[in-house]
């Protein structure tokens, strides 16, 4: 299950891998909290989308405790998730974020990288915990910016790395040769 607000380009990326393979494992929805050009996508490549409403904490809990994903990747939603879902569901929710955490949490890392004027910078994907941005780390990729990139440039790339190693980091937790210490996650078996 895949959740999402807004553009949907990683929600894309993974449904793609999916059929070409690459991930060996359907999605079976798209969630989203708002409309949103993600649905348009969801339409065209004919996944069912739910769409959360007012209350969307309990709509989310049903949807979970009647659909129970083997993971739930949250690629672009712009809500936390609350902790009572975060406990029943750890380790069962994953998001990717456009920075190396814990470098630049929250909206708007890639133009506060940027901004900042980092001479490296990447993406994360992690496990999600009860804070914004601070659940145990999964995976990162760096990239070196290069300092005449624009930020629409410097948002291009970075869009490029998730697109390809988000779809391989699912195939790899799917896979279940991972295990977490303390905050560690130790990948025994890489795959994809
Ligand atoms: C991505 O950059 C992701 O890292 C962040 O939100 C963005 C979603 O992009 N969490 P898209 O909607 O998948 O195009």
């Amino acid at each position: 299950m895949i959740m999402a607000s807004g553009n949907g380009s990683n929600f894309e990326a993974i449904v793609k891998a999916s059929r070409e393979g690459i991930l060996k494992a359907n999605v079976r929805n798209l969630i989203v909290d708002r409309s949103c050009y993600a649905e348009e996508r969801a339409r065209r490549l004919g996944i069912p989308c739910i769409k959360l409403g007012r209350k969307w904490v309990e709509e989310l809990e049903q949807v979970l405790d009647e659909l129970r994903p083997s993971l739930v990747v949250l690629a672009g939603f712009m809500r936390i998730i609350p902790e009572r879902i975060v406990r029943k569901w750890r380790w069962k929710i994953i998001n990717i974020h456009p920075s190396l955490l814990p470098a630049f949490p929250g909206m708007h890392a890639i133009e506060k990288a940027y901004k900042h004027g980092v001479k490296v910078t990447g993406i994360t994907v992690h496990f999600v915990d009860e804070g914004v941005d601070t659940g145990p780390i999964i995976l990162q990729k760096a990239i070196e910016v290069d300092p005449r990139w624009t930020l629409d440039d410097l948002e291009g790339k970075i869009h490029e790395i998730e697109h390809a190693w988000y779809p391989r980091i699912i195939q790899t937790i799917l896979n279940g040769r991972w295990y977490v210490e303390g905050r560690r996650v130790v990948i025994e078996e890489y795959t994809g």
